[in-house]
């Protein structure tokens, strides 16, 4: 039902949306039920001439029992939501299966660095790739990410791979996604960082091997020098911070 709205980019977005329509349904649910009660009561006991309106303190055994059976079942939905809940956040935030690559995510007022590895696949090599505001990823991939900031708190939200994280001065936050989509997403800095907080939008691209080997070859400040020994090596933007 959600990727109606935004697509699923990634192995675990499927998950999340499980979860969130689960709640959906759990809600629309007992809205429906008690909304449908509420009305047949108001119809039910509506105002007629000669019938004086009943006193009722909540302490008669029906009505109690009526509420009690009804907090149950709520509660009995609350369990199996916090079940599943668990299980998905656990699969994405607590285990970090092995990753096939590695990139850096460096937020700073007010904008992305990216900093990919190059062809040699090792990220803090000569041949890495760092772009301002791209991430170029290849698809059915299990990245790492680092995430960390240069001055304040910072939050890295991909909606298409339904994946939030905060970025924390100080501090190199690991976690993993695997791309699922080929693909152009963008996404924005959700964490409120200062007068030009709007203006940190960012774009990931999801790209088949063959058009992430030529993006490669043609951004990689190694292969670049190579070709054109004049040029100058493209501007390592947001050197890695020491970990
Ligand atoms: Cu960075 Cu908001």
């Amino acid at each position: 039902m959600l990727e109606l709205l935004i697509p699923q980019a990634s192995t675990f977005a499927g998950d999340i949306d499980f979860v969130i329509e689960l709640i959906f349904w759990i809600v629309l649910f007992w809205w429906a039920l008690t909304q449908g009660a509420f009305c047949w009561l108001m119809f039910r006991f509506r105002r007629k001439d000669g019938v004086k309106a009943e006193y009722i303190d909540g302490s008669e055994t029906y009505p109690k029992k009526v509420i009690t059976w009804a907090h149950m079942a709520v509660l009995v939905f609350d369990v199996v939501i916090v079940v599943y809940a668990v299980q998905v956040w656990h699969n994405v935030k607590i285990t970090l299966p092995p990753a096939e690559q590695t990139v850096r995510v460096i937020g700073q007022q007010w904008a992305w660095t990216f900093v990919h590895p190059g062809p040699d696949g090792e990220l803090d090599t000569a041949d890495d790739i760092a772009m301002n505001d791209e991430l170029h990823l290849q698809v059915n991939t299990l990245y790492h990410y680092k995430l960390e900031s240069k001055d304040v708190l910072h939050s890295l939200s991909i909606p298409a791979f339904r994946l939030k994280q905060d970025a924390i001065p100080g501090r190199v936050i690991t976690g993993w996604f695997e791309t699922t989509k080929t693909g152009d997403y963008l996404f924005q800095c959700t964490e409120i960082c200062g007068i030009g907080h709007a203006l940190m939008p960012a774009r990931v691209l999801i790209e088949t091997p063959e058009q992430h080997a030529a993006w490669m070859a043609a951004n990689s400040p190694v292969s670049v020098a190579a070709q054109a020994p004049q040029a100058p090596v493209a501007v390592a933007l947001g050197a890695p911070v020491q970990e």
